[in-house]
């Protein structure tokens, strides 16, 4: 009898595969604590075999977590499982998944094997990463797309072989819930195991069904979930975790089981990554949108003033740990500045705290109320001016109404060097864009630019985000300033430092 429905948590490895999005290596360590502390059973780290940044970050992961189990995904290759070896083997728990495709199509045309080959594959793989862990997890990829005879083959392989976890990826997101059950059905049905074997959904929702598919797996035996965080990942995304727990704590009548999330850290957990991974939550998104928990037509405010029962099946205290709101302002000091940082989450040497408190007077001067969301702002621009090798020193420009912007850009990187050079544009945007690539010598494509304010109202701070390409690589940067330009600029600065610093001085490639 399943006691609880385990999470496995695969923001940093499926949800990275998110177009545009790249967490710093810090973030991903901040962003695995966080898991923890969200209660997640399992992270998937990485993928330590695609790239050195991915390997070192597993590896960090690794050491930093005590409770939650830490594993990295492989392919169906000795050297993929040796890299999930050596990045996990200081983990208190550490854990290998190993996957290939079993689909007829992907065998056709992605590996050009046949289904013998597979299974000897599946056989050869799973044996070798037993012998170097105690957990093994297999997937075979494109699971929904593979027949069900051949399905249940390949995963009666990998149960001989000594898988105790299988997990069945709806890769494409093309299964509907009663199809994907029954997948759950006939493996639970037909595979014969001697030990104890978990089954695991992995759902993608192009169709918009992910979480629905995961909760049919649940009602035919699933006993653990994979999902990213707001449902951040590939093309439409990955099974929302923070969905899929709050459906079994509030339906817990139907499903009668839960999670063991503390659902307390729900929505922190959703604003650090939406934060990091520079995608906005959409306001009317279940759980964690801004608007989850308001309402604005006159008959359902009543109906809640007397009973909230009438239009709230669940509160936001459920998901979010009441919180000091007041905002800040003009005139609150260093005590009240450090009251609030501690109750949002933030645990800052008193030594790092004096320049953010210059930095929040400078808001506060220009801005009536500085609330949570200005605060987080500020720590998260301050975060990613230090993880920089270079920052934006000064921004000088001169605008005509009619004719070719100028701008004087000056940075300076990590050793106190300035740099600066000036550019002409079609616009303000263009002729800073201009000058940064002048100063870095290095022609980048912008295939990416949003701008959204950290507040309401006109006084708000501008949040930039930029993707560009520079020499083929995706890279993207971030920027938070009271001025559009500045922010601006700011943002795309960072672009060039990430890709200096990940793929130049590192000599780092990306797989
Ligand atoms: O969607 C998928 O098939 C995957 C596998 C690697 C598990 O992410
Ligand atoms: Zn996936």
């Amino acid at each position: 009898m399943k006691s609880h429905i385990q999470i496995f948590d695969t923001t940093l490895r499926d949800g990275e595969q998110t177009p545009g999005v790249s967490f710093s290596f810090d973030e991903r360590l901040k962003i695995a604590k966080q898991l923890e502390k969200w209660g997640v059973d399992v992270i998937e780290a990485g993928f330590p075999a695609s790239s050195s940044g991915s390997f070192k970050s597993v590896q960090a992961i690794s050491k930093a977590l005590t409770t939650t189990a830490v594993c990295g995904l492989a392919r169906c290759k000795q050297s993929d499982i040796d890299a999930v070896y050596e990045a996990t083997k200081d983990a208190a728990h550490p854990r290998v998944h190993v996957f290939i495709a079993t689909s007829p199509i992907h065998l056709k045309y992605k590996l050009k094997m046949s289904q013998e080959e597979v299974l000897e594959s599946i056989t050869k793989h799973v044996s070798y990463a037993k012998q170097l862990f105690d957990v093994v997890q297999f997937s075979p990829e494109d699971a929904s797309r593979t027949e069900i005879a051949f399905l249940i083959k390949c995963v009666q392989t990998a149960v001989d072989a000594s898988a105790s976890i299988i997990n069945i990826p709806d890769t494409v997101g093309y299964s509907y819930p009663t199809e994907y059950g029954l997948i759950f059905k006939s493996l639970l049905e037909h595979v014969k195991s001697e030990h104890k074997v978990i089954y695991s959904a992995h759902c993608h929702d192009d169709l918009g069904m992910a979480v629905a598919n995961s909760l049919a797996a649940i009602e035919n035996g699933a006993e653990r979930i994979e999902g990213t965080v707001n449902g951040i990942g590939e093309r439409a995304g990955n099974t929302a975790l923070e969905e899929l727990a709050l459906a079994l704590y509030v339906r817990r009548d139907h499903y009668g089981i839960e999670t063991r999330l503390n659902l307390a850290e729900t929505k922190n957990t959703s604003d650090i990554i939406s934060r990091y991974a520079g995608i906005r939550v959409p306001k009317n998104k279940a759980i964690v949108g801004q608007n989850a928990f308001s309402h604005e037509s006159g008959i359902h405010q009543d109906g809640v003033l007397k009973n909230p029962e009438t239009y709230e099946i669940m509160t936001l205290k459920l998901v979010s740990i009441s919180k000091n709101e007041l905002p800040l302002g003009k005139l609150s000091g260093k005590h009240a500045f450090s009251e609030k940082l501690k109750s949002l989450g933030y645990d800052i040497k008193a030594e790092d705290q004096v320049a953010l408190f210059k930095q929040f007077k400078a808001i506060a001067d220009k801005k009536k109320d500085v609330s949570d969301r200005d605060i987080h702002a500020l720590i998260q621009g301050s975060e990613h001016e230090q993880n920089s090798i270079y920052h934006l020193e000064t921004l000088q420009l001169q605008f005509v109404s009619h004719g070719l912007q100028s701008a004087v850009v000056v940075i300076k990187n990590k050793d106190g060097n300035t740099y600066q050079d000036s550019s002409i544009g079609t616009g303000s945007i263009v002729a800073i864009y201009n000058a940064v690539d002048r100063i870095f010598k290095k022609e980048s494509e912008l295939v990416d630019y949003r701008i959204d304010s950290v507040t309401e109202g006109t006084d708000a701070q501008a949040e930039i985000h930029v993707e560009l390409k520079i020499e083929g690589q995706p890279v993207n940067g971030m920027g938070i300033d009271h001025d559009i330009l500045q922010a601006s600029c700011k943002a795309y600065v960072e672009a060039h430092a990430k890709y200096v610093s990940e793929f130049i001085e590192k000599e780092g490639t990306r797989v």
